[in-house]
């Protein structure tokens, strides 16, 4: 590996570890710096990875200073805008985690910051680089279930994370929810137009607000999704990426969240009252399909970087899962369905 870029990261905490590794594994990018409001995070993730960057607190100075070609951001959201503004400004491409902005206004004003610096900016949606969603989006595509007329998704955990998330205003929808509203988009291969919500903070929660909710999504072809979801709901777990059931007009699936995918569909020319079923194949996975989480998306952005073709994560795409995020908070906030703009 003889390309040698230089990254500078923003934010040490918790999830850098993940993206640091990850860019070992791609090799050819030199962390030359790491900023973060407390640099004793920074001095530690430096020492458990082996590297030995710059460590700061003020980006644009270590910026200016460093000129890396790539800034890698994964701070707190409330830092986002400000990071990846920064970042752009400096000439870097940048690869930011979710969700992209806390505002659709921030989001805008970053899709078009990144298209008036000529640099990428992309977000890392790592869950829709699952394979299973793949494979299920496949199946969706094929038509074997007919046409998708629902989407329907449940998600109830009762995580003890302590730090932001336990302060943060609707965690569960900005936070969490968004990659299963991403991967609902992503399946349904469609935007959503509309949507109704309500959030709540159940009796004994540890959060202080905003930790369950639900969300009636409509999409611009006419499918219904549902999501109902709770970061505060002991026992009975589902996975981290809901357990999901799919409707089209001939037959359905299921999906545990984690191995488990099923799909049947009708037998044509049943006439009883309930018609005869029969099972249908799951496709395997295509080689071309973009699959590894974190890596995978970490991976694709670092090609992009170097010529490769545009992530699927980019922030002019990603803005439509964070509409629909921001969309469902306004509803909460309205009381009533809302329409959802780009
Ligand atoms: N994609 C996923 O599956 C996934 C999973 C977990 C977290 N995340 C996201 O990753 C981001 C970070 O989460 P985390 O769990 O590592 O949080 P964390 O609280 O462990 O770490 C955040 C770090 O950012 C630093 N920080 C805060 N403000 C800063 C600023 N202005 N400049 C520089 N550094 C700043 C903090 O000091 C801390 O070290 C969040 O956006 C979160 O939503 C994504």
């Amino acid at each position: 590996m003889t390309i040698h870029q230089k990254a500078v990261l923003a934010g040490a905490g918790a999830m850098s570890r993940k993206w640091l590794e990850a860019i070992k594994t791609i090799g050819g990018v030199d962390i030359v710096g790491i900023v973060d409001i407390n640099p004793a995070n920074a001095e530690k993730r430096a020492e458990e990875q082996g590297i030995a960057p710059e460590i700061g607190t003020d980006l644009k100075a270590m910026l200016s200073r460093l000129t890396p070609d790539i800034v890698l951001d994964v701070a707190i959201p409330a830092a986002r805008h400000e990071i990846v503004s920064t970042a752009l400004s400096a000439g870097a491409h940048v690869l930011s985690e979710k969700p992209m902005a806390e505002t659709m206004e921030q989001a805008r004003d970053l899709v078009a910051r990144a298209r008036a610096a000529g640099r990428l900016h992309v977000v890392v949606q790592n869950r829709r680089y699952l394979a299973q969603l793949r494979r299920i989006r496949r199946l969706v595509a094929s038509g074997a279930i007919g046409e998708l007329t629902a989407i329907h998704c449940d998600f109830f955990l009762d995580p003890h994370f302590g730090g932001f998330r336990e302060q943060m205003a609707h965690v569960l929808l900005l936070d969490m929810a968004i990659h299963t509203f991403d991967a609902a988009r992503f399946v349904a291969d469609d935007a959503a137009a509309s949507v109704y919500a309500e959030e709540w903070n159940p009796a004994g929660s540890w959060y202080r607000e905003g930790s369950s909710a639900l969300a009636s999504f409509r999409f611009a072809g006419g499918a219904v999704f549902t999501y109902r979801g709770s970061w505060c709901a002991p026992g009975l777990r589902t996975s981290w990426e809901s357990a999901w059931r799919i409707v089209g007009t001939t037959g359905s699936v299921v999906w545990d969240g984690a191995d488990d995918i099923r799909a049947e569909r009708s037998v044509p020319g049943g006439g009883q009252l309930l018609p005869a079923i029969e099972p249908v194949a799951i496709p395997a996975l295509d080689p071309a399909d973009r699959i590894g989480g974190h890596l995978g998306v970490i991976t694709d952005f670092i090609a992009a970087t170097r010529g490769g073709p545009l992530p699927e994560t980019v922030g002019h795409e990603n803005i439509k899962s964070l509409a629909m995020v921001l969309g469902a908070i306004d509803s909460v906030g309205q009381g009533g369905r809302v329409e959802i703009v780009i």
